[in-house]
């Protein structure tokens, strides 16, 4: 069996949304990897989120084909079907105060509207692929498959083992962040799921960004970087911002999140709150040296009001769910 993959392309999407990076294709021939490749090599534009045309061609070429239709299956990375549900916010609203739960329920909405209004769907990306490549493919050729799936098959079907608990901690897939997933043989079953905002790749994403880098890109700088820090300096600082429950499920400020989202999809940087920025300093701007600072210090006042903030929300969540979440860092007891 001939199994053609392709990610990015989520052309005509609105910016609002995120519209992929990094487009590429991969072909695997019985079960082996014959090649995998990105856009970006070919269009030299770097982390081209354009159809990957080049690169599908790259891939035929490499398993000896002559065109797309004579693939047997065309994999999409995304579901569009389960894009916007509304457990994103029942999910998270525990950690919202009631602006951010309108705000979210806003976006939820306008968003399936605008998906049904343009027939935004997994048609509409089959379309893409038709209109490009100039084929018409067949029923059960072509196939969206969810995000994380894609993720943990990538993986595990490529590992020596036979079975596997796959953890996934993404940005965002479609509306989920991490996945919780057995995978045995060829099946895959999902056990848990955390829904955006509550996204610890978006906290790195404005990690990355908070330290000059360019979110979505610049990741691997910062995971390059991290050793030469200390991390005992801002260990207090990102408890504050994830809760670790006793089940293993996390919890990150999902208001601090939404907020940041907000501006760096309006002005192309994340804009960090004064509370923020009092305790670590200001964000550091692109080709300032990169450089060790002491210690993450709030001046009271801000201390005060960043606890506040963290306060109650944590004991929101608690009250909500009925159960004990993490306590208060010891340095703020
Ligand atoms: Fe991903």
């Amino acid at each position: 069996m001939i199994v053609l993959g392709y990610n990015g392309a989520l052309l005509g999407y609105p910016e609002l949304t995120g519209t992929g990076h990094d487009s590429s294709a991969a072909i695997v021939v019985d079960g082996e990897l014959v090649a995998a490749c990105e856009e970006e090599r070919f269009n030299r534009e770097k982390h081209s989120a354009k159809f990957p045309k080049q690169a599908m061609a790259f891939c035929l070429k490499q398993a000896g084909l002559k065109s797309i239709v004579e693939v047997d299956l065309v994999t999409f990375y995304w579901s569009c079907g389960l894009m916007f549900r509304q457990d994103m916010l029942t999910q998270n609203r525990a950690g919202m105060n009631v602006l951010e739960k309108l705000g979210t329920w806003g976006v939820l909405r306008t968003m399936r509207a605008f998906n049904k209004f343009t027939r935004y769907n997994d048609d509409h990306i089959k379309k893409i692929l038709e209109r490009n490549m100039g084929v018409t493919m067949g029923d059960g050729k072509w196939r969206a498959v969810p995000h994380h799936l894609c993720h943990v098959a990538s993986t595990f079907y490529d590992s020596p083992h036979e079975e596997a608990l796959c953890v996934t901690l993404d940005g965002s897939g479609e509306c989920s962040s991490s996945q919780v997933c057995v995978a045995k043989g060829t099946d895959i079953k999902t056990l848990h799921e955390v829904l955006v905002p509550n996204s610890l790749g978006f906290l790195y994403l404005f990690t990355t960004n908070f330290l000059g880098f360019t979110p979505n890109s610049d990741e691997y700088k910062v995971m390059g970087l991290a050793p030469y820090g200390n991390r005992a300096v801002y260990r207090e600082f990102f408890r504050s911002l994830v809760k670790l429950h006793d089940d293993g499920r996390y919890e990150v400020d999902q208001g601090l999140m939404v907020q940041l989202l907000a501006t760096l999809r309006k002005h192309g940087v994340a804009l960090f709150p004064p509370a923020l920025t009092a305790g670590l300093g200001p964000a550091r701007k692109e080709g300032e040296p990169v450089e060790q600072r002491a210690t993450w210090t709030l001046p009271p006042r801000c201390r005060n009001a960043w606890r506040r903030r963290c306060s109650t929300r944590w004991s929101a969540s608690r009250s909500r769910r009925g159960r004990t979440i993490c306590a208060w860092p010891a340095v703020w007891r």
